[in-house]
């Protein structure tokens, strides 16, 4: 048995105070979950503690916190293991999960943001027709693929961490765009064109996510949404040429083609090249020009403040010739592959078939 000092934020929308924060001692074995540290502190100090679980085993998703600023299941942290991430070394502090609506202390309004984002995906399966009679057979590698997305238990930590939706709250999301992918992933859907059309044509949809990989971090099952989105834009880009009017999918292969031809990125390039394309006349299309009005306040700013110089930003930034000629190597390779290849790094291990087939071939030897 040990004490564990824990800091909870306090706070109730209905009383019209402000938020504070209480600390609790609690104790118990330090393999113990920090749910059962707030727990304790609710059943020995104060009832009035709002705290939401069910399963206390990573399952359910209900007990999304955030532990010493990171966001997690209270059920699934040890406390010996938040006590490693507390910033004095002593408290561990818990608050809500971040990007949602507090109703009352750790408990957040999901419905409000998380399950509504969930519903905009449509999320469920669009039949193919005509049904068949007897069961769908699917080849096992779609499977595996969406078996990722599928291990979602609607935690919303994710959402929480999200740096784009801090930002843009309308942004679908990391958790909803996963579970789009689930979707889009599964050969008996018949809708994957739509959704992908409806998500790209979105300016709150799948380019919006800036690759902060804060929801890879959050998540505590793996989902990997940010990898989930990556391949809804590749799938929606490459394989239904889905060019959307947000210009997301000529942004991305602007910088492609700028890391092709220089080996790093030219900002000064980026804007026309993600309007016109990779022709020299890109520079002139309408939009880049409207483009580059509305982005003068961040340039003047950038300038202003030495983040950028314009001759920095005019010139190309150029890499060794050597250095280049590796990078546009790995370019030939991938671009040459006669189809794309996505690495699903969920499930591993032998497949079970494999590891039996020598066995087999020895018996009937
Ligand atoms: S990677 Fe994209 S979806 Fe994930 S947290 Fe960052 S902005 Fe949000
Ligand atoms: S993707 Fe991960 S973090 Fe996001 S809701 Fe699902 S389980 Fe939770
Ligand atoms: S209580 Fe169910 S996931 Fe924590």
């Amino acid at each position: 048995m040990a004490e564990f000092k824990l800091k909870l934020r306090r706070y109730n929308p209905e009383s019209g105070d402000a938020p504070y924060w209480q600390e609790h001692t609690v104790e118990l074995e330090p393999h113990r979950s920090v749910l059962e540290g707030i727990l304790q502190a609710k059943a020995r100090d104060d009832g009035s503690i709002g705290v939401r679980c069910s399963c206390k085993a990573a399952i359910c998703g209900s007990c999304g916190v955030r532990i010493n600023g990171k966001p997690g299941l209270a059920c699934h942290t040890h406390l010996d293991e938040a006590l490693h991430t507390a910033k004095d070394g002593e408290t561990i502090v818990v608050e809500p999960m971040g990007n949602m609506p507090v109703i009352k202390d750790l408990i957040v309004d999901m419905d409000a943001v998380h399950w509504k984002k969930i519903q905009r995906v449509t999320p469920w399966l669009i039949n193919e027709e005509p049904i068949p009679e007897r069961e769908y057979v699917v080849p096992r590698e779609s499977m595996v693929d969406i078996t990722q997305t599928m291990a979602c238990i609607q935690c919303g930590a994710c959402v929480s961490d999200c740096l784009s939706m801090e930002v843009d709250p309308l942004f679908v999301g990391p958790a909803a765009l996963a579970k789009s992918y689930r979707f889009v992933g599964d050969p008996r859907d018949a809708a994957q064109e739509i959704r992908l059309k409806d998500l790209a044509e979105d300016p709150h949809g799948i380019y919006d996510c800036t690759h902060c990989f804060k929801c890879i971090e959050a998540c505590p099952k793996g989902v990997a949404p940010m990898s989930q989105i990556m391949r809804l834009r590749r799938i929606s880009g490459n394989d239904y040429h889905i060019v959307d009017r947000n210009n997301g999918d000529r942004h991305e292969r602007a910088f492609v083609s700028l890391i092709r031809d220089h080996g790093l990125l030219w900002e000064a390039e980026l804007l026309p090249r993600s309007y016109g394309g990779d022709s020299w006349f890109g520079k002139f299309h309408p939009s880049a020009g409207a483009e580059l009005v509305s982005s003068l306040p961040a340039i003047t700013k950038a300038l202003l403040r030495g983040k950028v110089t314009p001759m920095g930003a005019l010139k190309p930034h150029n890499i060794p010739a050597e250095d280049l000629k590796q990078v546009q190597r790995i370019y030939e390779t991938v671009e040459g592959r006669e189809e794309r290849v996505e690495f699903n790094l969920y499930i591993s291990g032998k497949d079970e078939d494999l590891a039996e087939a020598p066995a087999t071939e020895e018996a009937s030897a």
